[in-house]
């Protein structure tokens, strides 16, 4: 669902969402915000796609959402529309999506790089979560994936005052993958996309879902799901195709079944 707010592209295996409002910081309207969703949730299905790098370009991520969109809204209007519920819909796509992050993340922003699997940084990303600033508290996610992030103590301190942090401090606390300079941001994030897309769809799928387990779920269920998935993969081809090719000492070709 390519729109004027959201450009996308295609490199291989790897399709590329680009947030495209330049003259709002990519401030995340409603719209923008179905858009990356609804965009993402067909990529899943499409099959030639097997992983997902979404940016803001190489100025700005996105400075939250929309503050116009919703400034004059009453508590009721807010929980009929429920408007943050899409964000959910993020979790439920299989595939992998790498976040790549300049400048800005703050706010919804930072919470759409949080709700990504991988966060490529450049230099100058900033993150953070301002949202007490203007009255309100993080609704997208922001309290709970920044504290299973970063810690108790660190999320409290950016949630309750509002400061930022930047891509060292962000790198240093696991929340983000990789720091590189910024013209090479997008670059950097497409070929982590393209390695993961050349390895077996199928694990990759199911990897990433045990990952999530680790952060969702209490350990003893996180293990024996994990061992699940990995019995399961053995009636893959591509299971048989890995260990058969590593035995005769090839490169392995996967097909994804
Ligand atoms: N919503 C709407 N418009 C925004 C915006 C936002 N979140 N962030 C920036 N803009 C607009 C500004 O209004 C401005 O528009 P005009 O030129 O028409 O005045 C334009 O983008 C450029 O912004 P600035 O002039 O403010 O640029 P700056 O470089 O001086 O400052 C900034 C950049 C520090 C990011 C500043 O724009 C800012 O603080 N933005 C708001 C950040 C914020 O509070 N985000 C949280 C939003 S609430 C939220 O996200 C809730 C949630 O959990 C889902």
């Amino acid at each position: 669902m390519e729109t004027k707010e959201l450009i996308v592209e295609r490199k291989g295996a790897v399709a590329v969402l680009t947030l495209n409002r330049p003259e709002v910081l990519n401030a995340l309207s409603d719209s923008l915000v179905e858009a990356v969703v609804s965009e993402m949730e067909r990529l899943d299905k499409e099959e030639g796609v097997r992983a997902v790098v979404l940016t803001g370009g190489s100025k700005v991520f996105a400075a939250g959402a929309d503050i116009k969109g919703m400034a004059d809204a009453t508590s009721q209007e807010m929980q009929k529309s429920d408007r943050l519920a899409k964000w959910e819909r993020m979790r439920k796509i299989s595939k992998p999506i790498v976040a790549a992050v300049s400048g800005f993340a703050l706010g919804g922003g930072c919470e759409m790089a949080m709700s990504c699997d991988m966060i490529v940084a450049s230099e100058n990303a900033v993150f953070g979560q301002p949202e007490i600033l203007i009255g309100v508290i993080p609704g997208a996610g922001g309290t709970q994936r920044l504290t299973r992030a970063i810690g108790k103590y660190r999320a409290m301190e950016f949630v309750l005052s509002g400061r930022r942090f930047s891509a060292q401090q962000a790198l240093e606390w696991g929340l983000v993958n990789h720091v590189v300079p910024n013209e090479l941001v997008v670059e950097e994030a497409v070929s982590l996309a393209e390695e993961i897309a050349s390895r077996p769809p199928i694990a990759v799928r199911l990897a990433k879902e045990a990952v999530n387990w680790a952060v969702d779920v209490e350990l003893g269920e996180g293990l024996v799901k994990e061992r699940q998935h990995f019995y399961k993969l053995f009636d893959t081809e591509d299971q048989k195709e890995g260990m058969k090719a590593f035995l005769e000492k090839r490169k392995p070709v996967f097909k994804g079944k």
